[in-house]
């Protein structure tokens, strides 16, 4: 009989638990927190109260939504890491007290690892489109800008990361300096699809091999901005569109760049991505294009999978569980790992 797994996700700023019966999810649910929309960024003591009061909840409802007993579970995978460790210790210590309580074993997840892993997400009735291993995973988030070569669901080889601000940091830090909002990275991707992305050109780093940078184009928009609203007050309201659409194309093109690089290195033509910022609609249209180019098979993982989600944490735990790993009661969580 296939495996029924709960997974528990509570990183950052979504509390989310999703129930899968082999690979097959039957339930994801996810409480996004609106309590950090004033403060322009997660505010860490925030989020760990919202996913004391969500957590239940959120858990109660996952299981009801699979039609799930809680008697029937053969594990509990939760998040160890990386995160916010007052966010973290909430999904943690409940994963804990519940397997303990129902005598089922316990799996830890890297979240980063159950992004990678998304593509592997299956649902009721969709096709199944799953990458061969080995493949390549550019994984993507507000904390994280990485090219993942992926040798099995529990081999990992980091072939490139960023060596200053994530990608999403990015989006993310510009949106606020231009007022747009935040989270800055959908702000933009809805701005940029209206405008010309070739009007303006921003400074792309030199960074030699498969790593990232990302500080330089956030100074180098920093700097036209502020040039630009000397000479014209309301040059912003007048050019977000093309600016968000340059400003844009020019992260999408340092991503591409390496991306294209490290499949020529490695040979491998099978590219996945995930991560937050794979939700952005330029990125994974010119991912499919580029696809096309170089006949690549592209894993796009649907939207709702994109961003903080149990599902691919108990995925990911899935895997852990058949190699038979097992996280011991005092397992702590790691802010970083
Ligand atoms: O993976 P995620 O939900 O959280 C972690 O960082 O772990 O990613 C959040 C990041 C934020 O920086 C947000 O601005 C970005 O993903 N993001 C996007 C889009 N949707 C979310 N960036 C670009 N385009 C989007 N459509």
């Amino acid at each position: 009989m296939e495996p029924i797994i709960l997974g528990i996700e509570s990183s950052c700023d979504d509390t989310s638990a999703a129930v899968i019966r082999g690979r097959v999810m039957a339930s994801n649910v996810i409480a996004s927190q609106q309590v950090h929309k004033d403060f322009g960024g997660v505010v860490p003591e925030l989020a760990s109260r919202a996913h004391e009061l969500n957590i239940v909840p959120v858990v109660s409802e996952a299981l009801s939504k699979a039609g799930v007993k809680a008697s029937e579970l053969s594990a509990i995978a939760f998040t160890r890491g990386p995160g916010l460790l007052g966010s973290l210790l909430v999904g943690t210590s409940f994963a804990k007290a519940f397997s303990l309580s129902l005598d089922v074993p316990l799996v830890e997840v890297n979240h980063l690892q159950g992004h990678v892993l998304a593509s592997f997400i299956r649902e009721e009735g969709k096709e199944v489109h799953e990458p061969s291993f080995p493949y390549l995973c550019l994984l993507v988030s507000g904390g994280n800008s990485q090219i993942v070569r992926v040798n099995g669901p529990l081999s990992f080889e980091i072939l490139g990361q960023t060596i200053d601000d994530a990608v999403g940091e990015a989006f993310d830090k510009c949106s606020k300096m231009m007022g747009l909002g935040y989270p800055g990275g959908p702000v933009i991707d809805a701005l940029a699809a209206k405008g010309d992305p070739s009007r303006f050109t921003f400074a792309k780093p030199h960074i030699p091999g498969l790593d990232y940078s990302f500080s330089g184009v956030k100074t180098s928009l920093l700097y036209f901005v502020r040039d630009a609203l000397k000479e014209d007050p309301d040059f912003m309201e007048h050019n977000k569109e093309d600016i968000c659409a340059s400003f844009q194309k020019t992260l999408i093109d340092i991503l591409m760049d390496k991306l294209i690089k490290a499949a020529k290195q490695t040979g491998i033509r099978e590219i996945a991505i995930g991560g937050g910022v794979s939700a952005n609609s330029g990125l994974r249209a010119r991912i499919e294009a580029e696809g096309r180019k170089r006949g690549w098979h592209t894993y796009l993982p649907p939207l709702r999978f994109t961003t903080d989600n149990a599902a691919m944490i108990a995925v990911a735990g899935y895997f852990h569980f058949l190699a038979g790993s097992r996280a011991p009661l005092d397992t702590a969580p790691l802010a970083r790992c």
